[in-house]
């Protein structure tokens, strides 16, 4: 494994539970990573967040070996977003800059439908790891997934844009959500892929898709030419978490379908660390 990095993270923010950068931080740095959150959300706009990162490079901060993004609630916010890509990459050329498309879910969009159009045609180029979900994937390149085999044209289509990692981190078919992995090594090569299968547990938690991004960006960095590793260690601590999480809400009797479910992030810090790889990569 390389050496960790420096993440400047830039997602939203929750006084009490885990989303957005609530999610991501905690596991980065127990993985070794140094991480400076920007918290986005209802206080920050597009120009507030470039006066902190100007703020930043006046006192020559902006070294950056990645940027994670995840939930931005405005066309100003993510425009601004793309400045501060340009931005890190003119300090450092080799910056990974790890997009989760946060858009929607299970056929609903959660976020300005303008959003979308800005995310296909100036972010999704110049992103090195995109992490969407089904919905999303679908939304980036207008074709409708409904199999692992469409999971895979979906990655293909989204490397030819720009990104040479694309994990698509669930696909429902069936009861088992398929993740599908796709490492393109060099432009215009064909890609390596991969699944994951997951036995879909009868409950929803919040906040899973962005400890899930903030894992692979982990693992990945560790692991550069081995996504399927990446992978098959991210999922292996979620889900971890996920039993635990379960666990924890039936031991005090609480019916698991009745809300969503906060995750036990905290408590969970032994199977970030150092997860028993029970969820393994098959190759397609
Ligand atoms: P996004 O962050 O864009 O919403 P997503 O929809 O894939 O992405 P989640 O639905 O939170 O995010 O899922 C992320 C990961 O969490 C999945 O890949 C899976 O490993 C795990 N996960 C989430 N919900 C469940 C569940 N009910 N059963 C099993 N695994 C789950
Ligand atoms: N709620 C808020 C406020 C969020 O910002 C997010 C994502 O960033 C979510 C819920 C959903 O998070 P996830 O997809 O990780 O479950
Ligand atoms: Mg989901
Ligand atoms: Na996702
Ligand atoms: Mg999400």
């Amino acid at each position: 494994p390389s050496e960790t990095g420096r993440v400047l993270s830039i997602q939203s923010h929750t006084v009490q539970g885990y989303v957005g950068n609530k999610s991501a931080v905690f596991p980065l740095q127990l993985l070794g990573y140094d991480v400076d959150p920007i918290n986005s959300g209802q206080v920050l706009n597009g120009q507030q967040l470039w006066e902190l990162v100007e703020g930043l490079g006046a006192n020559d901060l902006l070294y950056y070996t990645h940027l994670l993004t995840g939930y931005i609630g405005s066309v100003s916010f993510l425009e601004t977003v793309l400045k501060v890509v340009k931005k890190l990459r003119s300090i450092n050329p080799e910056l990974k800059y790890v997009c989760d498309p946060v858009m929607g879910d299970e056929g609903k969009l959660y976020v300005p439908p303008e959003l979308v159009s800005v995310y296909r045609e100036k972010v999704v180029p110049v992103a090195s790891m995109l992490t969407p979900n089904q919905f999303e994937a679908e939304q980036l390149t207008g074709f409708r997934i409904v199999s692992e085999q469409d999971g895979r044209e979906a990655c293909n289509i989204i490397h030819a844009a720009g990104p040479s990692k694309v994990v698509i981190t669930s696909i429902n078919i069936d009861n088992n959500l398929f993740l599908i992995g796709s490492h393109q090594k060099g432009k215009g090569q064909s890609s390596s892929q991969f699944r994951i299968v997951i036995p879909k547990i009868p409950a929803y938690f919040t906040g899973t898709g962005d400890l899930m991004t903030a894992l692979l960006l982990g693992w990945s960095n560790k692991y550069p030419d081995d996504l399927d590793k990446a992978a098959e260690l991210a999922v292996s601590s979620l889900q971890a978490l996920l039993a635990r999480t379960l666990k924890d809400y039936e031991r005090v009797g609480y019916d698991p379908q009745s809300s969503s479910l906060e995750i036990r992030l905290i408590q969970s810090q032994d199977d970030l660390r150092n997860p028993e790889v029970k969820f393994k990569a098959e190759r397609l």
